[in-house]
């Protein structure tokens, strides 16, 4: 048996104590103290998209818990000149310990997940960006305390990998959630009923006045996601509503905090004053990718016994 984590629902039953992992080895690590737990292990990275802080963040993660990874991007590789995924699987469960995937479909995520004997941890498909959530929860936990109970309103494109993995993940994790989009960019109704089985607070709206009254946090992702850029004009024009500014900000709890998974686009999503303003964590969430996907690798190859 062997442990992926393509959707947030892979996590429903040990998020905290993934996101608990993450915050002790960013202690223990800031002390100089080894957290080599990982040695000798290989991570295979494969990017169908482009990546900043994906590809940094796992390498240097892995590098940390005393393994390597080893960087695909698929323009270089046989999987981009057809070969199949199955046979990708197969071949570097043969030489690696986990897979990082990077897909352009959730199809392909969970056909690479299906064959791989190995871990296979998402970093990103066009319908989840777990590790990104699991990230940002990690960091509303640092800066309140606690995840139960919180407010947290996301606004921008609701039907994209970041707002049905917030769904999930605020779901679990037994927080109000409120996607605030226009209706033609609602979620999928499959991320909103198991958002609901938690038993966590859940609002789907396209009125955005007032929507961040009481927020602890606020969220929001680009307009635009990566697979969408054909749609660009049109998606600017139908959002054009729906910008993150200092006014919505002051409705929120004076403590709230402003989160984005970047990149920015200021001007589009937020305005560079909230995204720098006093209430952005924003590269602090940037910097928890690190330590939060050092705690679900470490948590995916403890349990999985594959070998
Ligand atoms: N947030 C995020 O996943 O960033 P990258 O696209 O730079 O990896
Ligand atoms: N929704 C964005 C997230 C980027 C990290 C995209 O898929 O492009």
């Amino acid at each position: 048996m062997k442990r992926d984590l393509i959707s947030m629902l892979d996590v429903k039953d040990d998020l905290e104590e993934i996101i608990d992992l993450g915050i002790k080895l960013k202690q223990k690590s800031k002390k100089g103290e080894s957290i080599e737990l990982l040695k000798g292990k290989n991570l295979c990275m494969i990017f169908e998209k482009s990546s900043t802080r994906t590809r940094v963040s796992f390498e240097v993660g892995i590098t940390l818990l005393g393994g390597h990874a080893i960087f695909l991007s698929t323009d270089d590789i046989q999987l981009g000149r057809g070969e199949t995924i199955e046979d990708t699987a197969f071949v570097l469960s043969r030489y690696v310990d986990m897979i990082m995937y990077r897909a352009k479909s959730n199809e392909a995520m969970k056909e690479l997940a299906q064959h791989a004997t190995i871990p296979v941890i998402s970093g990103l498909d066009d319908k989840e960006h777990p590790c990104q959530v699991i990230t940002d929860l990690m960091t509303i936990k640092e800066h309140k305390g606690n995840l139960k109970g919180m407010n947290f309103v996301y606004i921008g494109d609701g039907n994209n990998n970041m707002a049905h993995s917030y769904l999930l993940g605020c779901g679990i994790a037994e927080m109000n959630v409120k996607i605030v989009s226009p209706k033609q960019f609602w979620p999928d109704d499959c991320y909103v009923k198991e958002a609901k089985k938690f038993g966590a607070r859940v609002e789907i709206t396209d009125k955005i006045r007032d929507s961040t009254k009481d927020a602890d946090v606020i969220a929001t992702d680009t307009w635009v996601s990566m697979g969408d850029e054909t749609e660009k004009e049109k998606r600017i024009k139908e959002f054009r509503e729906y910008t993150i500014d200092k006014k919505l900000i002051s409705l929120a709890k004076p403590d709230a905090i402003f989160m984005h998974c970047l990149p920015a686009y200021y001007g589009y999503e937020v305005t560079k004053d909230v995204a720098y303003g006093k209430h952005s964590v924003i590269f602090d969430e940037a910097e928890n990718r690190l330590w939060a996907q050092m705690g679900i690798m470490v948590t995916l190859y403890k349990q999985s016994s594959f070998r």
